[in-house]
């Protein structure tokens, strides 16, 4: 009897033991995370928290990528004092010239020409003339020039996404690392004023400590599908082919770059990991059948796909990517926190605890409390008095030159303030990171079945050494 029981209870111990790995919270290092290798650092190299270099105070810029959306940054640039446009670079001659005449329209000198494949780059990067690198590419073409431009030793700003994988976000961050130098996502929303003025909310604590935040973009793309480059004569559009090949969210920065800001992600918390759900694909295939007379067979992009997030410190994410339906544009931006709420899309305006609103505003008011929004006039008041220190000066002139609603001036405004006083930037290497990691990350969760996949420390070590994200004055 000794004899069957023994091997018996083994068994029941086995299974026991088993059925506690696959059940232990998701959160805790376990089988049934996915985990993403961190590559050490490498000998001798140190964070670049807070990078401050030597002031430059006439910034020369190359602008690389003269599609739809760079010649936009290249009038913003004519804008801003102390700014020299020495080189214009893309594929297509038409765009460099078509740039060079907006430099002659502002009565600025007109910039070296580059073009004509997609690896005349090499040579702007390598110009000696050159402080900062602007990349405005499609994505394949992001990070390649970005670590040419490091590699270069320049400064460089990548529109959004700046990287498409892990490999490319490793290899910006070791050398920006290795070499002192700024590598920053060109993340507008940012710097929207709604965004701007509720991040000064969070930080002098109105809203309470904030538990959750969500993101999006809500986007139909469809009549611009047609007018991305085709980097060949049978392509559909380099996005479009992107969204073909790839599930997951691939548009994930303008959504999680402001709730990371409010939650002081590698700033006192960390991201831990995420987990992805996605619809079918159904949108994007009428399009394709447009264009090519079939559907496709293996068209990978879902329309919708949601992802939630838990950060270090207990707070939770969730950010949502679909650039089909018909819906109305939305970035979501929503903040709940535990004293008030706040809210972009579709309507914008903050719920919050009476006792948490200065009583000199708040007199004119009865029976405010944080289950219904705050009135419009005091809305207004609040938005006044909490304002971002950061757009004060500029407000007027971003509003006048534009860029989405003025948020693109001041995203430019501010790269171009710290580079020439030596400050800290706004944003860092690890904030493209923690953002851009998203894209590979979320298809790897959808290819394993919605699987938790871990999300890697990109400051490897020094994600709680800031106190909190503060834009350098
Ligand atoms: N932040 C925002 O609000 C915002 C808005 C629109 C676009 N974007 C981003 O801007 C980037 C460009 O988008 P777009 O709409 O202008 O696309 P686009 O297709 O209109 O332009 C891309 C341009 O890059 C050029 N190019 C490609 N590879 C190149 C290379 N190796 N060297 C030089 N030039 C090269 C192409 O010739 C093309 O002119 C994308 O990453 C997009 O996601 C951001």
């Amino acid at each position: 009897m000794k004899k069957i029981l023994l091997p018996l209870s083994m068994v029941c111990l086995l299974l026991v033991v088993c059925f506690t790995v696959i059940n232990c919270k998701a959160d805790q290092p376990n089988v049934s995370m996915i985990a993403t290798p961190t590559p050490e650092r490498p000998a001798g190299q140190t964070d670049v928290l807070q990078l401050a270099v030597e002031p430059i105070p006439t910034v020369r810029i190359a602008f690389i990528g003269l599609g739809m959306r760079g010649p936009g940054a290249v009038s913003r640039m004519t804008h801003i004092d102390g700014v020299e446009i020495v080189a214009l670079c893309d594929v297509v001659e038409e765009n460099v010239k078509m740039a060079n005449e907006i430099l002659a329209d502002r009565g600025f000198p007109k910039a070296q020409e580059f073009y004509g494949d997609t690896e005349v780059f090499r040579q702007v990067t390598a110009l000696p003339n050159v402080d900062l690198v602007y990349v405005a590419t499609d994505w394949l073409h992001h990070a390649k020039v970005g670590i040419q431009a490091l590699k270069d030793g320049k400064h460089v700003a990548i529109e959004v996404p700046s990287a498409m994988n892990l490999d490319e976000i490793w290899e910006l961050i070791n050398l920006a690392e290795e070499k002192r130098l700024h590598c920053i996502p060109l993340e507008n929303c940012c710097y929207d004023f709604f965004e701007l003025t509720t991040l000064n909310m969070v930080q002098q604590g109105v809203l309470g400590e904030i538990l959750h935040g969500e993101g999006a973009y809500i986007h139909g793309l469809e009549r611009f599908w047609d007018k991305y480059w085709k980097n060949d004569s049978d392509s559909l559009g380099w996005r479009m082919d992107y969204n073909m090949r790839h599930r997951g969210d691939l548009y994930p920065t303008h959504g999680i770059g402001p709730v990371c800001q409010a939650l002081n992600i590698h700033r006192g918390d960390k991201m831990n990991f995420l987990v992805s759900v996605d619809t079918k694909a159904v949108g994007n295939l009428e399009y394709v059948k447009g264009k090519t007379g079939e559907y496709p067979e293996n068209f990978r992009n879902g329309d919708h796909t949601s992802t939630l997030i838990r950060t270090e410190k207990g707070k939770s994410i969730l950010i949502e990517h679909n650039v089909t339906s018909p819906r109305p544009y939305s970035r979501m931006y929503q903040l709940t926190g535990t004293k008030g709420f706040a809210n972009k899309y579709p309507i914008e305006g903050y719920a919050l605890d009476l006792g948490e609103i200065d009583a000199e505003i708040t007199a004119d008011y009865e029976n405010l409390n944080a289950h219904s929004f705050v009135p419009k006039k005091l809305r207004e008041q609040l938005m006044q008095k909490y304002k971002h220190p950061i757009v004060k000066d500029i407000e007027e002139d971003a509003k006048t030159v534009g860029g989405h609603g003025g948020m693109d001036f001041v995203m430019d405004y501010r790269l171009i303030y710290c580079l020439q006083r030596g400050l800290p930037m706004d944003m860092d290497v690890y904030d493209l990171a923690e953002w851009c990691c998203l894209i590979p990350l979320t298809e790897m969760s959808l290819d394993n079945n919605s699987s938790p996949v871990e999300i890697p420390d990109f400051t490897r070590g020094a994600w709680n050494k800031l106190n909190g994200l503060k834009f350098a004055q």
